[in-house]
């Protein structure tokens, strides 16, 4: 059987990047002579039949754009044998030799799910912010997430400085705490509390009465969602310490805007790699960049726990503030 033509899916949270991804698919795929289907919202545009073919001018004027011009959602039909079953009628209905699966934890399940117990051929490319995957050193829109929460950290510090106050700034990170480590180092501030690392907020609370004592008076402390809500530490702290704080809770935010170079240079060549062993006959491989280099791991590697190295960074933000 000849291998000549793929569909691309984006599923789970949207990240910058995505759309240069999807670019990267369609034109790699269309330069080796390969038919392109987008499939839309992801696992469900599946299960519905809600796919398009993609040419060459379908993905012009997207690498910009943040987003996924393909849609996206998290499908509760697709993890049921109903769904699934589904989902692969239409891989064989539409005459698919393969599919590209961006996205995080919960796409390349569906990618384990699709290729070792239904045969249909799956390659991983990681698009989440989170930057939670193992077998490969960022993921597709970490990097635009982090230099947009920092972008808003800096300007929460002029603020904070000017008006000697506590502020706690809630990132996203539901189970990562990657956002939130990034921004607290790269934005200097005084503590950070994620779902990775045990804290103990009362010394914190503790630290901060003592430094305001030795004249210290403005503070930044970051949480990942996944460590609490911000409004709660906040109010904690005003409890434990007594002292006024403010709360921001930056969101969704982080997850939209123009994607960095860094992402669409990982995102470009990526998407280039998936097709690229697509066309070797691999599958159930997800795509990354180690030490400079194009790698790849089995999607089963690739979900499994990363073990993040929190200490370091942890012990560097406490030196630094
Ligand atoms: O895509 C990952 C993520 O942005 C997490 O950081 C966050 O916890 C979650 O998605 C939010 O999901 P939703 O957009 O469904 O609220």
């Amino acid at each position: 059987m000849s291998f000549r033509r793929i569909g691309v899916l984006t599923s789970g949270g949207d990240a910058p990047g995505m759309n240069a991804a999807i670019r990267a698919v369609v034109r790699s795929a269309l330069y080796s002579n390969l038919e392109v289907l987008g499939i839309f919202r992801g696992y469900e545009g599946l299960i519905n039949e809600d796919l398009k073919v993609f040419d060459h001018r379908s993905v012009s004027s997207v690498i910009a754009r943040g987003g996924t011009i393909l849609r996206t959602a998290r499908s509760p039909e697709f993890m049921t044998e109903e769904g699934q079953k589904h989902a692969v009628n239409t891989v064989k209905k539409f005459g698919l030799d393969g599919l590209v699966l961006i996205g995080g934890d919960g796409t390349y399940r569906g990618g384990i799910a699709l290729s070792r117990k239904w045969g249909v051929p799956c390659i991983g490319v990681p698009g989440t912010i989170d930057n939670d995957l193992n077998g490969t050193d960022a993921t597709i829109g970490s990097d635009t997430a982090v230099n947009t929460a920092l972008d808003a950290i800096d300007k929460i510090r002029d603020t904070v400085t000017s008006m000697e106050r506590i502020f706690v700034v809630e990132v996203m990170g539901r189970e990562s705490g990657y956002i939130a480590m990034q921004v607290a180092v790269g934005g200097g501030a005084e503590e950070v509390l994620i779902p990775e690392r045990k804290f103990e907020l009362s010394k914190m609370c503790h630290e901060i009465v003592e430094g305001n004592m030795r004249g210290k008076v403005s503070w930044i402390v970051i949480v990942a969602e996944g460590a609490g809500k911000g409004e709660d530490i906040a109010r904690q702290i005003t409890e434990m310490t007594s002292l006024e704080t403010r709360v921001a809770v930056l969101g969704h935010v982080q997850r939209g805007g123009s994607p960095t170079a860094k992402d669409r240079l990982l995102a470009s060549t990526l998407g280039a790699e998936a097709v690229r062993l697509l066309m070797k006959g691999e599958s159930g491989l997800a795509v990354g960049v180690h030490d400079g280099a194009v790698v790849s791991v089995t999607l089963e590697e690739a979900v499994a726990k990363k073990q993040q190295d929190t200490e370091s960074y942890f012990n560097l933000l406490k030196m630094l503030s």
